[in-house]
């Protein structure tokens, strides 16, 4: 007999314990959104039926995980638990100081307010939208960098997250050294659609940082994911496992943030991470201040239990090749039917050019908005605007069309299986084919700033 070579690349787990999905009718849908003011960051999360909000501490946990989490040691201080975590991630970063944080954004927050100061600019391939409010809040000013193919959804460069290594030597002249703390590079780039940074972009950034003395951070979510990504498509890392190429990112780099809650497979969590004694001294008298002790820093024992393992689950590759693949299976459903997505598919997201989908309805009145809303009425589909309700209020108040109008569908970790996804291309498409229906919304209540996670809405016309 020949040997079997599996086509199918199925979910590397089994089931065994479930949470009931609960269905909703399109009218009862269409009474939920709009006592949320067709907002539905408003909606009670019982009447979503597939959650696409975000990947972001919505993944599912191992039996290994809970196990871990059962044995945690609740100490304040000193815990087994946090010497567990610490190991974890200095095996995996090989970086000195661990500072655990109770999210991502915490993490930010401690590296920013003591590292950046009025006068100050931080670059990146991307700043992901708390990263740059947590860099503008100390004062400095932060500057995307992200290479020319990702400006253009259907470039179908394999590498769309790596930053600008020309564009970054002339804007560190331009700016002076001094003026520059660090250089972030966020791997994958979620705000530019999940896209990979290449092992060689991360090399050649990194060149530049140390000829002008200058710090280099990854903001490291989705290391593994990005460590896949690096592994199947870039040239001479064919066989090498995630974790030598995530270790390697990682050695380029002097420190990182990290929202635990992504590749961390976590529900909640994060940390910094640091080789500089002196910086991580100053770091941690911060930590006590807003997180908490050193060895626990805003999580519990079992959170720390639960971290320790789910960074190594984020790289087995049977995990990453079943979750790379559920994400492009969802674009290539896309693609084939002709609805436009950013191309290539992310790790986490599909992205969906609602711009190109509905040209009828103006950048104001919300685009991706009005598509959004029309996948949670038609199907109990929550995805996110990522568009000008997100990013078109302008700090003088007025108004200006955001450079993208994107839905994003991101997948929760583990959570969703492929009849999941067979049946999210199937609201998409329905939607699709129905999109001359589709109308804009005007915003009737707004707060000053973040609109989009609180603001009422009203349809024109549906
Ligand atoms: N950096 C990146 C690239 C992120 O995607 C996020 C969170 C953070 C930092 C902040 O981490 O939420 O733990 O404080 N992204 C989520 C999302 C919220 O939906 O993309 P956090």
């Amino acid at each position: 007999m020949r040997e079997f070579e599996p086509r199918s690349i199925i979910e590397p787990f089994r089931i065994r314990s479930v949470e009931p999905i609960r269905f909703s009718t399109t009218a009862e849908r269409r009474t939920a959104l709009e006592a949320a003011g067709w907002n539905p960051f408003r909606l009670h999360s019982d009447t979503v039926l597939i959650d696409l909000l975000t990947d972001s501490g919505t993944g599912a946990m191992s039996s290994q995980q809970w196990a871990g989490m059962i044995s945690s040691d609740e100490s304040y201080a000193g815990s087994p638990s946090f010497y567990r975590f610490e190991a974890a991630v200095q095996d995996i970063t090989g970086l000195r100081h661990v500072i655990p944080t109770h999210q991502g954004r915490a993490a930010e927050h401690i590296l920013f307010s003591t590292i950046a100061k009025p006068g100050d600019f931080v670059l990146s391939n991307t700043l992901f939208d708390t990263t740059r409010a947590h860099v503008e809040h100390a004062g400095a000013e932060g500057r995307d960098l992200p290479i020319r193919a990702s400006l253009d959804p259907r470039d179908p460069h394999p590498f769309k997250g790596n930053l600008d290594v020309e564009a970054l030597e002339r804007t560190i002249i331009e700016l002076g050294a001094t003026r520059i703390p660090l250089v972030l590079l966020t791997v994958t780039n979620n705000s530019g659609g999940g896209q990979p940074v290449s092992l060689a972009n991360a090399r050649e950034v990194a060149a530049v940082c140390r000829r002008h003395g200058i710090r280099l951070f990854l903001d490291a979510c989705r290391f593994a994911e990005n460590a896949w990504f690096v592994r199947t498509r870039e040239a001479g890392q064919e066989t090498r496992s995630p974790i030598e190429i995530a270790r390697d990112f990682f050695a380029l780099a002097d420190g990182c943030t990290m929202s635990a809650k992504k590749d961390g497979m976590a529900n909640i969590g994060g940390f910094l991470a640091v080789n500089d004694d002196a910086l991580a001294a100053r770091c941690r008298n911060l930590e006590i201040l807003t997180e908490g002790f050193p060895t626990y820093g805003g999580m519990a024992g079992y959170d720390l239990e639960a971290i320790a393992r789910g960074l190594y689950e984020a790289l087995d590759e049977n995990y990453l090749r079943y979750r790379i693949r559920s994400i492009a299976y969802l674009g290539d459903k896309l693609l084939a039917a002709g609805v436009p997505i950013i191309e290539p598919t992310g790790g986490h997201a599909v992205y969906i050019d609602a711009r190109a989908l509905l040209p009828q309805v103006p950048a104001l009145s919300y685009p991706a908005w009005s598509l959004n809303n029309a996948l949670y009425l038609a199907g109990g589909v929550r995805g996110v605007e990522i568009g000008s309700v997100m990013f078109g209020r302008q700090p003088d108040g007025s108004e200006r069309p955001a450079a993208k109008e994107l839905v994003r569908l991101a997948f929760p970790r583990r959570v969703y299986t492929q009849s999941h996804v067979d049946y999210v291309a199937e609201v998409i498409l329905h939607v699709a084919a129905e999109r001359q229906t589709l109308g804009g919304y005007r915003i009737v209540e707004e707060a000053p700033f973040l609109r989009h996670f609180t603001a009422r809405f009203e349809p024109f016309a549906s």
